[in-house]
């Protein structure tokens, strides 16, 4: 089968769904483990936020009708939230107790809906706006960029940015 960018996208976000339903299932005891999967998540969920937004979005954008510049702006504002405000004030609970599973609960209730909202409509948007050929390329140029140098910096600078908080630790603290 053809390699295509969207269908690689779509099995990545159904990896990071599965990882948050193994955080739902993990009692305020299992410190741990929350911990090691919230670094799975990150993982998993930054390169592909970021390479969406360096490289998918502004391509998909450039061929966006009206209706694609809403979708495209809708999505990029997710990814900001989920960055700036709900990823920093999971790292400000600490692992062992509700407040820290009740924010990973909403951490994945963002990306579950963002998620969803890319699969049925920027996705679908997107399946007319590139080429087989395109969607191939995409997905090669994606994986060569995910194991580069480039990206393993990006993830280090990125976790250290939600490990300590964010915007939302300066709002809290103030
Ligand atoms: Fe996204
Ligand atoms: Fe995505």
């Amino acid at each position: 089968m053809a390699r295509d960018i969207l269908k690689t996208l779509k099995d990545e976000h159904d990896q990071v769904r599965e990882m948050f339903e193994q955080v739902k299932d993990t009692t305020d005891r299992a410190v741990k483990t929350r911990v090691e999967l919230l670094d799975k998540i990150e993982n998993a969920l930054i390169p592909h936020a970021k390479w969406e937004e360096q490289v998918f979005y502004p391509a998909f954008k450039e061929r966006a009708d009206r209706e694609g510049l809403q979708t495209h702006a809708e999505a990029l504002a997710e990814h900001h939230a989920v960055e700036n405000s709900v990823i920093p004030e999971v790292h400000m609970a600490e692992p062992g107790t509700p407040e820290f599973a009740g924010r990973c609960k909403v951490f994945g209730e963002f990306v579950d809906h963002h998620a969803k909202e890319e699969e049925k409509t920027m996705f679908k948007m997107a399946r007319e706006m590139f080429s087989a050929e395109e969607r191939a390329q995409m997905d090669e140029d994606y994986e060569a960029w995910k194991a580069s140098p480039d990206a393993e910096k990006m993830l280090v600078a990125e976790k250290s940015k939600a490990a300590s908080g964010g915007l939302a630790a300066q709002a809290t603290r103030q």
